[in-house]
């Protein structure tokens, strides 16, 4: 999604710092990119469209400006529409994450004001709003903060804007929706739209809520109410991530890095998220009616959480993806606990159903959530840390077995046997350790080169495996860009099994549980149809062309038997020359519905 980065400090280096921080924020995932600076006294930008790759600006030195990365919504992906902005006289310069959705109306009034249009989007009304609204200021000095406090009043949905005005080194930035945070440096500050980017430069950072306005300039930072600009006291707080964290070190991708970080994370759930674990199973006793939520992988990890309720504490638990939850709302009352999942915190489709359930219905929301300070994490009534440090791959690995580690001491917390759930999960952590050794790598290398130009896939699962089996196919579809579809295994035979061909890709998790009878008996039908048939499972079996060895993890089956599928993706997505970290059309944080 869309990506801001920003700077305005005592140093002049802002091009390059602009363009290295927009590098950090590459894995949101955009389509083009632009760079302005403040430069005797007018605006100079440079956009391009594509990634920035090696790119770099020639730019002279300054002092204040700011970058963004586009993932288009409103026109299509070209320079023009690549942002920043600027309005007719060349004085202010925009940049927006969101969408803003009257602006059909308030283009009409800005052509008939007589201003002229340079791109197909959205954006590019608020600059000529604001041009209008600083000119009727007539050389007021606070006459950009004004302005952009009247312009976002009027625009509708959820938007974060970033103006930089020609005629000073301050730089204004106002949200309602998308996120927003302010880095304090010394003599230098910073706007990003994702703390991750701010790492190189600062830990103090204040993340910015809705309806809030900052002015940043080298002397410091300004923060007012964005509708009755009365000043506010932000709250700063110390990220605990670093940037060594956040970047490649000696692995070739993130995703490959991510995929080789999940035992430690998963250990340290299992020693060091008891009492979480604990307070949130209490909030699940004490609640009338619980519902997981989450999107994309998140989705996955709530689904499989309903079945590990079930299964480990007996307890009823609602599942729905977070884009749903919405048509879902009749029946929540304040008794009600929402459960949202998400790795960022900042996916609009949970937040939104969440903001209205607290305000509408008083519910209560608690969150797994990775990222301190995000919308999710500030909206909270309990916000679970899942500590797996950033994730910069689009591909969610990491952050779902952490999601599902935490989910399985939780159920076992609820059914008083939080030390037991405890020693499952080293054990899963060990496990995961086994499925990445060379030897199942290159077990995994051998079945990419059998599988790697079939354009269909299908995988199965019974119980808790069934999410698996869906998780297992985003993952592979995600980055090789191979369909790959996910099924509960008793339901392919009611339909889907019609396209089974001669040597169709099938992967069957058939763990030590109930569900292995009734798996491997649908494994045999897709084998009567020629599948070839791979089974992820602690034992061999008749009824698999070839064999994935995993640990036996027993509720914690759902961690362990992710890894082969993560592998895969990985190794799929070399194999066919796609990139592993930024597949096409895909965002690592989608703010927008
Ligand atoms: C996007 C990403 C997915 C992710 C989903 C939910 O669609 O591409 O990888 O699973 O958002 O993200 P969240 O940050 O809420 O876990």
């Amino acid at each position: 999604m869309c990506g801001i980065f920003a700077y305005a400090g005592r140093q002049t280096d802002a091009a390059g710092m602009i363009l290295d921080g927009l590098r950090r924020l590459e894995y949101r995932g955009y389509d083009s990119w632009g760079v302005a600076i403040r430069n005797n006294g007018g605006i100079l930008t440079e956009k391009q469209v594509g990634k920035i790759g090696s790119a770099e600006v020639s730019m002279p030195e300054s002092n204040a400006g700011f970058g963004h990365t586009r993932w288009a919504t409103h026109g299509g992906v070209t320079q023009c529409n690549a942002h920043p902005h600027l309005d007719c006289t060349g004085r202010l310069a925009v940049i927006h994450n969101g969408i803003v959705e009257n602006h059909d109306e308030l283009r009409q009034e800005v052509r008939n004001a007589g201003h002229r249009f340079h791109s197909e989007t959205d954006t590019e009304v608020v600059v000529h709003l604001l041009e209008d609204a600083v000119a009727a200021r007539n050389g007021d000095p606070g006459a950009v903060e004004q302005a952009t406090r009247e312009v976002f009043a009027r625009l509708d949905g959820l938007n974060a804007i970033m103006v930089l005005d020609s005629h000073s080194d301050k730089l204004v930035a106002v949200k309602n929706g998308s996120p927003l945070v302010v880095g304090y440096g010394d003599g230098r500050n910073y706007i990003a739209s994702d703390a991750s980017a701010l790492l190189p430069h600062t830990q103090r950072v204040t993340f910015l809520s809705d309806g809030e306005m900052v002015v940043i300039s080298p002397d410091g930072i300004v923060a007012r109410d964005a509708a009755t600009g009365a000043q506010l006291q932000p709250e700063v707080l110390e990220l605990d991530w670093n940037v060594e964290q956040a970047e490649l070190g000696e692995h070739a991708h993130y995703l490959t890095k991510e995929i080789h970080e999940q035992p430690a994370i998963v250990r340290s759930i299992a020693l060091s998220q008891g009492d979480t674990a604990q307070k949130l199973a209490d909030m699940v006793r004490d609640s009338y009616g619980t519902f997981f939520i989450g999107c994309g992988t998140a989705a996955n990890a709530a689904l499989t959480g309903q079945y590990l309720f079930s299964r480990i504490a007996r307890r009823h638990v609602n599942f729905a993806p977070g884009s749903e939850f919405n048509y879902l709302e009749h029946f929540l009352t304040p008794q009600s606990l929402v459960i949202a999942l998400s790795q960022s915190g900042e996916t609009i489709d949970v937040i939104e159903p969440l903001v209205r359930g607290k305000k509408e219905k008083g519910i209560q929301v608690a969150a797994l959530v990775n990222v301190l300070g995000s919308t999710l994490y500030r909206l909270a009534d309990f916000a679970l840390l899942l500590g797996a440090g950033p994730e910069k791959c689009v591909l969610a690995t990491k952050s779902y077995t952490a999601k599902l580690a935490v989910l399985i001491l939780t159920a076992y917390a609820l059914d008083g046997r939080l030390e037991e759930g405890q020693q499952l999960i080293l054990q899963a952590a060990d496990m995961i350790e086994e499925q990445l050794s060379d030897d199942n790598k290159a077990r995994i290398a051998d079945l990419t080169e059998r599988i790697y130009e079939r354009e269909d896939m299908f995988l199965i699962g019974r119980g808790m495996s069934y999410p698996s089996s869906l998780e297992a196919a985003l993952k592979i579809k995600e980055v090789s860009y191979i369909h790959a579809e996910g099924f509960a295994g008793g339901e392919l035979k009611h339909g889907v099994i019609a396209l089974i061909e001669p040597g169709t890709p099938c992967i069957v998790f058939a763990p030590n549980d109930e569900t292995r009878g009734g798996i491997l008996s649908n494994a045999q039908e897709l084998r009567a149809r020629g599948a070839y048939v791979i089974g992820v499972s602690p034992q061999p079996s008749d009824a698999f062309d070839f064999h994935i060895p995993v640990g036996d993890a027993g509720d914690a089956g759902p961690i362990v038997n992710s890894i082969p599928a993560q592998l895969l993706a990985y190794n799929l997505a070399l194999k066919r020359g796609t990139d592993p970290d930024k597949p096409r059309n895909l965002a690592k944080s989608v703010t927008v519905k």
